[in-house]
């Protein structure tokens, strides 16, 4: 195998690797959005779901749900409770949380609620198990006040529960008004009250990912386009975000998940400062006047379509504008006056047809005339290689777009079979950003597809392909990202969390190898002067990282036995005598990793002696091996 390390083939984009979040699976509300209370501002489509009402002496007519829209536009629903001469055990309420609340012994928890009161009363707040064993307790005087005021406290945990939940007794006497019933934990990620679960923040933090797309997926689109994404309604105080239907509250892949909802708590303005925390590009994605072709096929029509190109345009000022501008400002009153820097969005998800190539021609006119220079993702659909594809990629290659946006979730052979996929793509013009991946280890959107090692080695010979081709591959994220084990809808998913834990798959070691060994340059490497693309069922990339002045060599090997082979690094006046290798492999191909054996395919890393340019390596049965060798 000869690397030419003194001939750097093309440039690699610094973001290069990066992640895709959608709310699938429950990945925000229940997910990385820390709010315990499901249902929090009663809005979801029955405005009880989530919450019990109990106590002896509540009666018909004693806690009600009312609508006041002229007063609450975005939130207009709330709960009236009238306590009579109540005390604890006559009236309250328990909210369930997400498949269980997930709490900490000695956490910290801060409860808070928006309220109006005529008489007295005062919130007997109650942390308990499923068993109704007390877990922490605070108790909330409530002042009378006939306009809407915010309330809180916090308390300790004393035990660490799976599903814990919570409990709301009212004492006092009137009427009492109660909206936006909260409760987080205090170790959300950087400590942001109202924040995001750290535990999950964490494991992007660690892939260094290049970018962040977000907010998806056919979340986007909508399954029809009232259900679509918009990003304005999910900025500026939390209260004012309008809830809406998660577009996967859906049966899909056999399961319902009726309570699935976007509160919004996290919103368009969260996802840029999370991008910001992780050091990666944002890359929002916004809907082109399509609503999903599968669902309602639903399209605005085109003398329609000026609000839809203007929310890009506001979008674009939001994240960049100064604080002169109206949406800058917005920006800026939320607490981040210093620009996002947004280069690049997304026009459209998985859109196809005409009618796609319609819509966005207007879009990226507009754009670019106010933007010049600013980079647009375009849609070549769901599929690969068919029909609409090649339609699509015609078309976007015309309109010399940037950046076409691919996807594909095939079975773990169909990644072998395309590990070359793109050594024949043109050079020049359009660049590729391969959007969503995932190896399906049974088929389509089966509830048998799993995160095996069978799919993410095969995922990991076909990134060799993706870095070779860096020249033309600028960019690249696997999909979807996040899973709840009790609220999954499509599986597999990079990574899997229960309310208190969660574990990396082997997709995701896959995923984090890349990201975290680049390199600035890809270097040729071959064998017997040919690509190493599945020959022998071996796969290879290599790359030079000019920052660290190293080659850095990913060599996957699919078979069942291990092979040793010579590599020489070519072009190169010395080379220092440790390397590094980190080894990703497991003997059987349908290993898993889980809640109880998170790491049993997991990367192992060790110093390597090497003894000059010739280096003889062993890439051991069903591995995925990283060669970090500083040069000269
Ligand atoms: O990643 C799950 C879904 O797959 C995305 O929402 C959609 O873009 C694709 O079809």
């Amino acid at each position: 195998i000869i690397v030419k390390a003194n001939r750097p083939v093309a440039t690699i984009q610094p973001h290069m690797w990066g992640i895709f979040f959608e709310d699938i699976n429950m990945g925000a509300d229940g997910g990385i959005y820390a709010e315990l209370v499901k249902n929090r501002s009663f809005e979801f489509f029955k405005p009880l779901m989530g919450w019990k009402v109990q106590g002896k002496k509540v009666k018909e007519g004693d806690v009600t749900v009312l609508h006041q829209e002229k007063e609450k536009p975005s939130n207009p629903r709330f709960l009236r409770l009238k306590p009579k001469q109540a005390v604890v055990g006559d009236m309250g309420l328990l909210n369930e949380g997400f498949r269980g609340m997930g709490v900490k012994k000695g956490l910290r928890y801060d409860f808070s609620l928006q309220y109006r009161l005529t008489g007295t009363a005062k919130l007997h707040v109650i942390l308990e198990d499923s068993s109704s064993e007390v877990l922490g307790r605070a108790e909330l005087p409530l002042t009378t006040s006939a306009a809407w005021s915010t309330k809180g406290i916090s308390f300790e945990s004393s035990a660490t529960v799976l599903k814990a939940r919570l409990k709301i007794w009212v004492e006092g006497d009137g009427v009492l008004d109660m909206d936006m019933v909260s409760l987080f934990p205090t170790d959300t990620w950087k400590s942001r009250p109202g924040g995001m679960r750290s535990d999950m923040i964490q494991w992007l933090a660690d892939m260094k990912p290049g970018f962040v797309r977000f907010p998806g997926g056919c979340i986007v689109e909508g399954f029809d386009l009232a259900n679509r994404y918009r990003w304005k309604n999910t900025i500026g105080p939390v209260d004012q975000r309008q809830l809406i239907m998660n577009r996967w509250n859906i049966e899909f892949a056999h399961r319902l998940t009726p309570d699935y909802f976007q509160s919004f708590g996290l919103g368009f303005f969260e996802y840029f400062q999370l991008s910001e925390d992780i050091g990666a590009e944002p890359l929002p994605i916004v809907n082109c006047g399509m609503a999903c072709q599968y669902n309602s096929a639903e399209f605005a029509s085109l003398d329609e379509l000026d609000p839809y190109i203007q929310d890009a345009l506001d979008l674009i000022e939001f994240a960049n504008g100064d604080v002169t501008t109206v949406w800058g400002k917005v920006r800026a009153d939320m607490g981040h006056p210093a620009p996002f820097n947004l280069k690049m969005m997304g026009i459209g998800n998985e859109n196809w047809g005409p009618q796609y190539i319609e819509r966005l021609k207007l879009f990226t006119d507009a754009i670019l005339k106010k933007y010049p220079g600013f980079k647009i993702v375009n849609s070549s659909g769901t599929d690969p290689e068919g029909e609409r594809f090649n339609y699509l990629d015609k078309e976007l290659r015309n309109m010399n777009a940037s950046i076409i946006d691919e996807h594909y979730y095939r079975r773990p052979e169909w990644f072998l079979q395309n590990a070359s996929r793109y050594d024949q793509y043109p050079r020049e013009g359009s660049k590729i950003f391969a959007g969503e991946y995932a190896a399906q280890t049974d088929r389509g959107a089966s509830p048998n597809n799993t995160n095996n090692w069978r799919g993410a080695i095969a995922e990991a010979a076909f990134m060799t392909g993706l870095e070779r081709n860096a020249g033309v591959v600028e960019m690249a994220s696997y999909a979807p990202l996040f899973a709840h084990a009790e609220g999954w809808q499509w599986k597999p998913d990079l990574i899997w969390v229960n309310n208190l834990q969660s574990y990396g798959t082997p997709n995701y070691y896959v995923q984090k190898l890349f990201a975290t060994n680049k390199g600035t340059h890809v270097l040729s490497i071959l064998f017997n002067n040919e690509t190493l693309a599945g020959k022998d069922s071996l796969y290879a990339s290599a790359a030079l990282d000019s920052i660290a002045g190293e080659v850095v060599i990913k060599l996957v090997n699919v078979s069942s036995r291990s092979v040793i082979k010579p590599i020489v690094l070519e072009g190169v006046k010395k080379v220092d005598q440790r390397g590094k290798l980190i080894l990703l492999r497991h003997d059987v191909p349908e290993a898993e990793n889980s809640f109880e054996q998170p790491l049993n395919v997991a990367p192992a890393e060790k110093e390597i002696k090497i003894t000059g340019k010739k280096i003889q390596f062993e890439m051991p049965a069903r591995s995925f091996s990283v060669l970090r060798i500083k040069v000269r």
